[in-house]
C-alpha cells in the first residue's frame, strides 16, 4: 500500500491552523494538529474535515493536546509560542518561545525519528538552532522556515510596482529573518530580467524596506496576532518540496558548515529542498556590500543565538 505522509503541526493558533488548512487542500497527507489550549486543535481539526466534502480532499484531521498521535510523522512543523504584539520585535520573543519550542522538541523528536523539523516560531533563526541541539537530528533535517515568506513578500511588492503578475517575479532574500535580512536586487527578477535594469535604485531602496518590515507591517494593522496566510502558505510550499522530493531551490534557515565563510550557525540562505531535506546549500558570489550586509546580519543572529547558552 502506498505510504500517506504524516504531517504534524504543533501549534494549532493562526499559523498552524492555515498550515494544516493548505497542506490539506493541497492534499499533501494526513494532518495532527497539536496545542496546549483544550479543545483548539480537536474543534479545527474538525472543522477542517468537514470542508474536505466541499474542496475534494480525503485527508485526516486529527487534533489533540498530547503527543501521542504524532508518533512516526514524516514532518513536523512547530508554531508554537507567543506571536508580536505591536511595538515588540521578533528578539522580544526569545526566552518564552525558547522554553516553548525546546519542550515541543523534545516531545515530537522522542516520537518521529526519522522525521523533518520545519520551525516556523520566532525569533526564527535562533528557534531553529535551538532545535536542532534539543532534537540531536542532522542539520539537514531540521529546517527554518523565512526566507520563503521574505521573498514572496518582496515578490509582492515587485508586482505590484511593476504591475506584472507575481508569477514572473523571482526575489533573492539572504540572512536572519529579522530586520537585518538582506534582499539582493540583482538576483531578483522579472521573467529573468534583473529588476536592477527596471526600476531606478530609490524605488528599489523602498520595496526592500518594506519587505524588511513586512512583518511589522501586519503586526500594526491586526493590532492583535501577526501574519499567518503568507506565512502558512510558504511553510506548506516547503512541506511539499520535501514530501514530493522536488528539489526545489529556496531560501530557508539552514545550517552553515563554513559555507558563506559561516560556521556552526543557523542562517537564512538558499539551498536545495527534497526528501532528505536540505540537500545542498547553494553558494552565490556576494559583492562588497552585499558580503558586508550579510555578514552584519548574521552577527546579529548569532547574538541572539548566545544568549540562549545553547
Ligand atoms: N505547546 C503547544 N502549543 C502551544 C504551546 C505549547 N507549549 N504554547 C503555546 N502554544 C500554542 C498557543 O496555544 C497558540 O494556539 O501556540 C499557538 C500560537 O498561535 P498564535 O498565538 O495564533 O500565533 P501564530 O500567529 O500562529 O504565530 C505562531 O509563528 O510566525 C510565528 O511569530 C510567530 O512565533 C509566532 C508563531
Amino acid at each position: 500500500m502506498a505510504h500517506r505522509p504524516k504531517i504534524s503541526v504543533v501549534g494549532a493558533g493562526n499559523v498552524g491552523a492555515t498550515v494544516a488548512q493548505y497542506v490539506v487542500e493541497k492534499e499533501l497527507g494526513d494532518v495532527v494538529l497539536v496545542d496546549i489550549i483544550d479543545g483548539i486543535p480537536q474543534g479545527k481539526a474538525l472543522d477542517l474535515s468537514q470542508a474536505g466534502p466541499v474542496h475534494g480532499y480525503d485527508s485526516r484531521l486529527v487534533g489533540s493536546n498530547g503527543y501521542d498521535e504524532t508518533a512516526d510523522s514524516d514532518i513536523v512543523v512547530i508554531t508554537a509560542g507567543l506571536a508580536r504584539k505591536p511595538g515588540m520585535t521578533r528578539d522580544d520573543l526569545l526566552f518564552k518561545n525558547a522554553e516553548i519550542v525546546g519542550g515541543v522538541v523534545d516531545q515530537v523528536a522522542a516520537r518521529s525519528r526519522g522525521a523533518i523539523l520545519i520551525l516556523v516560531t520566532n525569533p526564527l533563526d535562533a528557534m531553529v538552532q535551538l532545535a536542532w541541539k534539543r532534537s540531536g537530528f542532522a542539520p539537514e533535517r531540521v529546517i527554518g522556515m523565512a526566507g520563503v515568506l521574505d521573498s514572496a513578500r518582496f515578490r509582492t511588492f515587485i508586482a505590484q510596482e511593476l504591475q506584472v503578475s507575481v508569477e514572473n517575479v523571482t526575489a533573492f532574500v539572504l540572512g536572519g529573518h529579522g530586520d537585518s535580512m538582506v534582499p539582493l536586487p540583482r538576483y531578483s527578477t522579472v521573467a529573468g530580467i534583473p529588476i536592477t535594469d527596471l526600476l531606478p535604485p530609490d524605488r528599489i531602496q523602498a520595496l526592500v524596506t518594506r519587505t524588511a518590515n513586512g512583518g511589522a507591517e501586519i503586526v500594526a494593522l491586526l493590532k492583535s496576532g501577526s501574519a499567518y496566510y503568507a506565512p502558512g502558505a510558504s511553510t506548506v510550499e516547503m512541506i511539499e518540496a520535501i514530501l514530493k522530493d522536488k528539489k526545489k531551490i529556496l531560501p530557508c534557515a539552514a545550517y552553515l558548515d563554513g559555507q558563506y565563510g559561516v560556521a556552526g550557525l543557523y542562517v537564512g540562505v538558499p539551498v536545495k529542498l527534497g526528501g532528505a531535506g536540505v540537500e545542498q546549500i547553494i553558494e552565490i558570489k556576494l559583492t562588497t556590500t552585499e558580503e558586508t550586509a550579510f555578514q552584519k546580519s548574521v552577527a546579529a543572529v548569532r547574538e541572539l543565538v548566545e544568549k540562549l547558552k545553547l
